[in-house]
């Protein structure tokens, strides 16, 4: 099929408009993305919309009207609440669901028995549905999964040889998709948050749930509110990660990052390769860049893509939305004062894996280091110490670590009040030293309750002979005394459950386990 291009001058428009009337596809701009539009009376065309995308049949499709007056004949009832945001914001960015009326066929609703209506505040896209005089249905004219276009030129890529024509409007002003509302349940429901805000529609109709999807994803055993939530979406073919941290932690982190794309702010400082959408502050201008800066990256041939982080607030919700789609829900957490907390079995190996990490560029903490500096450089821990053990743990204003043993290893109880001095003071130190990347060597992580510090938990196991051997043979020491070392830890499924990753040193090779467990977390 030869698709034409079309402008927006009146005769072009009447075309359009004549094209749908009689069955036919046609793209055209609306204040948000493109939209490919067929007459939502007629079955036949609208399969066509699910052919020309490759859409799943089951996704329903918006209906657009250009005149406040052609909603009701598509609903059950324009209820109340419909009313108020009708009278509000059409036209808008806005989309509203109810109950559907006779004449909605099940190919636009996608076998449900609601629809969802629109009425854009584009004028070339009222003039398209005028022209037509019917309601059209018009789902973004991008191929199902790829960003939605928000330029002419990515609907020509998506959609040239597959529809009539294509209307080139210039480029979209909101840049994401309309916001959709149901009203189909007890409380209205934000389904997909748009450029029209939560706070806005509260401001209407009083308080507004937002679906869990919309910013925590769906679990496997959901059932999807809005059938558009549970297919993959706006995905550019490079792996995208979102990292979350401050200007200062992102831009280090890209920096540190080799051959990767940085899809960041304006304003950020990086200098690797960087695609941009909007500015920091400016949630507006992130919403009508991101679609854009996704398929720039493509172009560019970016592999691996690591995106700051937007607020979630107002418009940010709706950028925040897509993005993590984008990034299959991939988030780097550098809130978190370490990256990697390293733990495991005494004798499994866990020093070999901090020296492969320090030569990736990781900064390591070996948390034993910071007992022993505490110890020596006394201050704050000799009075506690003293406090709980008696003045015989000091000797020459450091903590004798011979007798310090001695006392609180004794029995549990002492042992505990030892671990309750030393842990926070050593993770509080480790903490205050942590820099980029960072791992924290810690045999007793868990215990130290530092593990809600870590992004991610890594454990190093290895088989009991194997760990007893290795322990004998470094610390000198007999069978008994290994044993009894081995069995002061936690067990191999207490490190198996709570940790992210697991690195098993019984022949497998880990310089291979190493490398898959970085190339799933960063
Ligand atoms: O801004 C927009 O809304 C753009 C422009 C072209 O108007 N259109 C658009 O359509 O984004 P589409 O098809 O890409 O997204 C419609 C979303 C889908 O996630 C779909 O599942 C949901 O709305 N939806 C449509 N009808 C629904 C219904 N009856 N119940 C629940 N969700 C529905
Ligand atoms: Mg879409």
């Amino acid at each position: 099929m030869k698709t034409k291009i079309l402008t927006a001058g009146a005769e072009d428009i009447a075309l359009a408009g004549r094209i749908i009337k009689e069955g036919g596809l046609v793209a055209f701009p609306t204040e948000t993305v493109y939209g490919l539009g067929a007459n939502a009376l007629d079955e036949n065309a609208v399969k066509k919309i699910y052919a020309a995308k490759g859409r799943p049949c089951d996704n329903p499709l918006i209906v657009h009207i250009s005149k406040k007056e052609d909603f009701a004949p598509l609903v059950k009832e324009v209820t109340p609440s419909a009313e108020k945001l009708i009278d509000a914001f059409f036209p808008a960015p806005l989309t509203i669901i109810l109950e559907k009326s006779e004449i909605i066929n099940d190919t636009v609703s996608g076998g449900l028995n609601t629809v969802a209506v629109r009425m854009p505040t584009n004028e070339i896209a009222r003039a398209v549905i005028d022209a037509a005089g019917c309601p059209v249905a018009a789902p973004s004219a991008n191929t199902s999964g790829l960003p939605s276009p928000t330029k002419a030129k990515y609907v020509i890529d998506d959609m040239n040889g597959k529809i009539d024509a294509i209307i080139d409007g210039g480029d979209c002003e909101y840049g994401v998709e309309s916001t959709v509302i149901t009203l189909a349940y007890d409380v209205p429901t934000i389904l997909r948050p748009g450029a029209v805000t939560k706070e806005m529609l509260e401001a209407v109709i009083g308080y507004v749930e937002v679906a869990r999807a919309v910013t925590e994803g769906m679990a496997e055993s959901e059932e999807a509110q809005s059938p558009g939530m549970k297919y993959k979406h706006y995905s550019p073919r490079a792996k995208l990660v979102i990292v979350n941290g401050t200007k200062k932690q992102y831009e280090e982190f890209v920096n540190s990052r080799q051959n990767a794309f940085a899809l960041c702010f304006e304003e950020d400082e990086v200098n690797c390769k960087k695609v941009c959408y909007g500015r920091e502050t400016d949630d507006l201008s992130q919403a009508r860049e991101l679609f854009d800066a996704l398929r720039k990256l493509d172009e560019a041939g970016a592999e691996k893509v690591y995106a700051r982080m937007p607020h979630k607030t107002g418009v940010g919700m709706a950028v925040y939305n897509r993005l993590i789609r984008a990034a299959a829900f991939e988030i780097i957490d550098l809130t978190k004062p370490f990256t990697i907390g390293l733990t495991g079995q005494t004798g499994a190996g866990k020093g070999y894996v901090c020296e492969r990490l320090r030569e990736l560029g990781f900064t390591v903490l070996d948390s034993d280091l910071y007992v022993k500096k505490l110890y020596e450089k006394g201050g704050e821990i000799l009075e506690k110490l003293t406090a709980q053990f008696g003045e015989s743990v000091v000797k020459n204003g450091a903590v004798d670590r011979r007798e310090l043993a001695r006392l609180a290893f004794a029995d549990r109880e002492s042992a505990d009040r030892l671990n309750r001095i030393v842990h926070p003071l050593v993770i509080a130190a480790c903490e205050a030293d942590a820099k980029g990347l960072t791992v924290l060597d810690a045999p007793q992580l868990f215990e130290a309750k530092a593990d809600k510090k870590c992004y991610k938990i890594i454990s190093v196991l290895a088989p009991e002979k194997l760990r007893l051997e290795r322990i004998m043979k470094r610390d000198g020491i007999s069978e008994e005394q290994a044993g009894e070392r081995m069995n002061a830890q936690l067990d191999e499924d207490f490190f198996k459950a709570h940790s992210d990753f697991v690195i098993v040193n019984d022949g497998r090779d880990i310089n291979e386990q190493i490398n898959s467990i970085l190339e799933a977390i960063l």
